[in-house]
This record gives C-alpha cells, sequence and structure tokens, in this order.
C-alpha cells in the first residue's frame, strides 16, 4: 500500500474561501489525498487566496516566499497550488512572479482540480481561471460524514456567488464575477445531508447573499426569504445565518422573516462602510444613511433582539473629517455588536484607484485607530449588557480547563461553560454571568428559561440529548 498523499489548505480572506477549501479537500480526498495541518509534511500545498485589500495580497506572496525556502531547504516536490481571488486576478502572472508556483486555479474551475494536478504532475504549470459554462458544484463532491465531523457543528453552505453591485472602491465584481444564484433543490438537498451528519447551525454565504435569486422548486425565481424559509423546515436544524448582505437588497419579505423564523439567528451583518451621504454615494453604495438607519430600525421592530454588526472603510478618496465624523455619529447612533474597519486601499482596476484627493496614510492610520477605538466601545457596551441574560449556547469545542467546553451565543460570541450537562454539537440553556474581553462565561439553565426564541429552546433538554 503507498502512504496516502497529504494535502495542505491554507485559507486567506472571507468565509467563502474557507467553504471553497472544504470542497477543494473533498475532491481531493476522492483522489486518495488526506489533510494535514502541517505544510512541511504535505505533497500538495493549496493556498486559497484573497484580493480584496493590498495587505492581504502581500501575505500571500510572503507565504510564497515561505513556501519556496522550505522547499529549496528539504529537497521535496511538493505541488504548490494558488487558488482563489489572487488567482483569478493575476492568473499567470502568479507563475512569472513566483517560480515555486506550480498551479493556478480560479474560484469557478475547483472542480477541474484534479484533471489540472495531472498537468501539474507532468510539468506544465497550468492556469485555470475560465467562467465555464458547466456548474461546478454539480462536479463537486459532497463531504464525507467523517469530514463534516471534523469541522464541527456549524457549517457554510454557499448560495450565491459573485456581484452586481460595483462599489467604486471593490475588486469583488471582477475577481468572482456576475451574480449567479444555486437552485433552492441543490442548497436544500446540501443543508439536509450536512444536518443528517451532525451539523446544526448553518450560515448561508454569497458575496451579496440577500441578492440571492435561485430557481424554486416551482420554476419561479426565489428570493433569500423563501429559500430561508424553505431550509427552515430541516428537522434538526437548529440555527441559520447568512452572510453578507447589501443594504439594498434587504427586502420586506427578509425583515419579516427574522420575525417569523425563530430559527434564524437575531444576528446580522450589515456592511454600511460610512456613515456620510456623500461617500456612500462616491462609493457607489446606491443608498444613503438614511435608508440604512431605516432597515436596522425595521429589523430592530421585527425583532427586538437584533443586533447587528458591519464593514466601514476609513480614508475613502475625498473623505474630510466631516465625513468621518459622520461614521462616527453613525456607530452611537446604531450601536454595534461587533465590526469590521479597514483602511481604503487602492485597488488595481477598480474606479476609486483613479480619483484625486487620496486621502494620505497617516490621516487614514488616525481615523482607523479613532473609529476602532469607537467600535470597542461600542461592543464592549453591547457584551455587558448581555450579563445576566439567557441564551441558547451552541457547545463547539472543549475549552482550556477540564470540564469547560466553549459555545457561540446567537450573537457569534464565545461562551465558556464549565462542567456542562452535553457535548459538543448540543444546544445548551445558559445564563451569562461574566463578561470578558474576548469571551463570556455562563451557567446552565432551565430550558424553559432561555429568552432566545430560537428552535432548539421551543424543546426540552432531553429532547435535544436523545
Ligand atoms: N479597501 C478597503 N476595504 C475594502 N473592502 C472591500 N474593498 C476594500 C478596499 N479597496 C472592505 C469592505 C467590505 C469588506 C469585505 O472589505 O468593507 O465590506
Ligand atoms: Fe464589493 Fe460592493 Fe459587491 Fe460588497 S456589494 S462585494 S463591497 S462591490
Amino acid at each position: 500500500m503507498h502512504e496516502p498523499r497529504k494535502l495542505y489548505v491554507k485559507s486567506f480572506g472571507c468565509q467563502m474561501n474557507v467553504y471553497d477549501s472544504h470542497r477543494m479537500a473533498d475532491t481531493l480526498a476522492k483522489e486518495g489525498y488526506v489533510e494535514t495541518q502541517d505544510p512541511a509534511d504535505a505533497d500538495l500545498v493549496i493556498l486559497n487566496t484573497c484580493h480584496i485589500r493590498e495587505k492581504a495580497v502581500d501575505k500571500v506572496y510572503s507565504e510564497l516566499g515561505r513556501l519556496r525556502k522550505a522547499k529549496q531547504e528539504d529537497g521535496r516536490d511538493t505541488i504548490i497550488a494558488v487558488a482563489g481571488c489572487v488567482a483569478q486576478a493575476e492568473g499567470a502572472e502568479i507563475l512569472r512572479r513566483t517560480p515555486v508556483v506550480d498551479l493556478v486555479v480560479g474560484p469557478q474551475s475547483y472542480h477541474r482540480l484534479p484533471e489540472l494536478l495531472a498537468q501539474a504532475k507532468a510539468g506544465a504549470r497550468p492556469v485555470d481561471t475560465e467562467f465555464p459554462t458547466e456548474d461546478k458544484f454539480d462536479h463537486l463532491p459532497a463531504p464525507s460524514a467523517a469530514a463534516t465531523r471534523s469541522r464541527g457543528p456549524t457549517a457554510f453552505v454557499t448560495v450565491q456567488e459573485g456581484c452586481d453591485k460595483f462599489c467604486t472602491f471593490c475588486v469583488v465584481p471582477y475577481t468572482r464575477g456576475s451574480e449567479v444564484s444555486r437552485p433552492v433543490l441543490k442548497i436544500v438537498d446540501e443543508a439536509r445531508r450536512l444536518v443528517d451528519q451532525g451539523v446544526r447551525e448553518i450560515t448561508l454565504i454569497g458575496q451579496n447573499v440577500n441578492g440571492f435569486h435561485g430557481e424554486g422548486p416551482d420554476g419561479k425565481t426565489w428570493g433569500l426569504a423563501a429559500l430561508v424559509e424553505r431550509l427552515a423546515q430541516i428537522e434538526g436544524l437548529a440555527r441559520l445565518r447568512y452572510t453578507t448582505s447589501h443594504p439594498r437588497d434587504m427586502d420586506d419579505a427578509l425583515i419579516a422573516a427574522h420575525r417569523d423564523l425563530p430559527v434564524l439567528m437575531p444576528y446580522l451583518h450589515l456592511p454600511v462602510q460610512s456613515g456620510s451621504d456623500r461617500i456612500l454615494a462616491a462609493m457607489n453604495r446606491r443608498h444613503g444613511r438614511e435608508l440604512f438607519v431605516d432597515i436596522i430600525a425595521r429589523l430592530r421592530d421585527a425583532r427586538p433582539d437584533m443586533a447587528l454588526s458591519s464593514d466601514f472603510i476609513v480614508g475613502f478618496p475625498g473623505e474630510t473629517e466631516e465625513d468621518f465624523q459622520a461614521t462616527l455619529d453613525l456607530v452611537d447612533q446604531i450601536g454595534f455588536a461587533s465590526a469590521y474597519s479597514f483602511k481604503y486601499s487602492t485597488r488595481p482596476g477598480t474606479p476609486a484607484a483613479g480619483y484625486g484627493a487620496q486621502v494620505p496614510e497617516e490621516v487614514k492610520t488616525d481615523r482607523l485607530a479613532r473609529l476602532h477605538a469607537r467600535l470597542e466601545a461600542s461592543k464592549t457596551a453591547f457584551d455587558a449588557g448581555c450579563k445576566g441574560r439567557r441564551f441558547d449556547i451552541l457547545l463547539e469545542k472543549p475549552g482550556r480547563l477540564p470540564g469547560q467546553l466553549i459555545g457561540r451565543s446567537p450573537y457569534l460570541q464565545s461562551v465558556v461553560v464549565t462542567a456542562p450537562p452535553a457535548g459538543i454539537g448540543e444546544l445548551l440553556a445558559v445564563e451569562i454571568t461574566e463578561v470578558g474581553p474576548n469571551s463570556l462565561a455562563g451557567r446552565v439553565v432551565e430550558h424553559q428559561d432561555v429568552e432566545d426564541r430560537g428552535l432548539a429552546s421551543d424543546r426540552p433538554l432531553a429532547a435535544m440529548e436523545a
């Protein structure tokens, strides 16, 4: 018997890359590859790359530098593949710039990996960045039960790829192409299979997820609200989330779904980027501050325990101190449970790269620090408000100390529970007793007492353990 060949996949960037990395590993499992956590031990290394900001791209090239050194030192003929958005954007340029790379594959061609690998082994250095007409999802094998188990009780499912919004700072419409949604029944089948394999929480992912417009079983086009309603019927699925949304696509049906479906977690990532109408217009966000504020009010009306997270960019070309103050003011007005903030990064080929009035680096640094402090204060206030609240916690992994398990609240906070009467993958009713900077701690309470209206809380604990 041959030793199994070893695969090391490293994901950069967003959750879709995490999902895609799993699907690549599932494809290669069929070719006899088993995953390793150690690149030095691998016969095949795949870097699943991110192109969103310059820093993300720099990380990929420094990782390639490390791999080149390691390969020279130990003399192994490890195959090195570059996948993801840098592969899509730079294609053959990567081969010219980094001789250590054997294979370049864009996100729409992962189902062709076995064939590309065979070419790479024959010395060909293939590049595949086509947007093929066949649907890669039809050719990517589903994970085995063992693979799903090893990934824990939460899973991602891609429902939509690409973006037609063309924000002036963003490369996604170019790297991921125009919006394509998967058919409803294929998504339902994938979700059901994951739940049968023990998954309790599914996050639907897409670059513009609430722009979902997939073919329904009735032949009509379904929106995200209808899809979520259908998935909510899957027995054993306790939690549903979706990311990343665009404010313009938060329609009435989706807001109503938050009111009507307990399985939808009361937590939404809704990027706003800026609080200034002038900057939002220059970004081509297609909405102003008022629409964002109004959506949040309607979401909170539909689901009073709704919490928000968002993305912000500071130092977009032309951003004045007054524009920036409007962003700080929006943070205070809304209150975010969590958020990501970035310095504007000039991306080649995007409209904003050519704008005048680029903001000096030191101004960006200063604004990022001030925004970050404001967002931290917002998060700290939200976390502090969780003390004494009772939530369902989905237990995900062992804690640092014996007898501890770590789970997630409806708001994705890490919660440490000591001596829980349940195991990984189960939901447990917990009262938050302590709030720290990185995690919360809680004690087990009776199930009837939890406040979030998640499916699981409607069932007695005994039923969960069955
Ligand atoms: N510069 C800085 N941040 C960016 N983002 C996207 N493009 C850029 C850019 N050119 C941020 C946005 C987006 C998140 C995924 O990354 O905030 O919501
Ligand atoms: Fe990029 Fe805007 Fe599309 Fe989001 S909505 S992926 S920021 S172009």
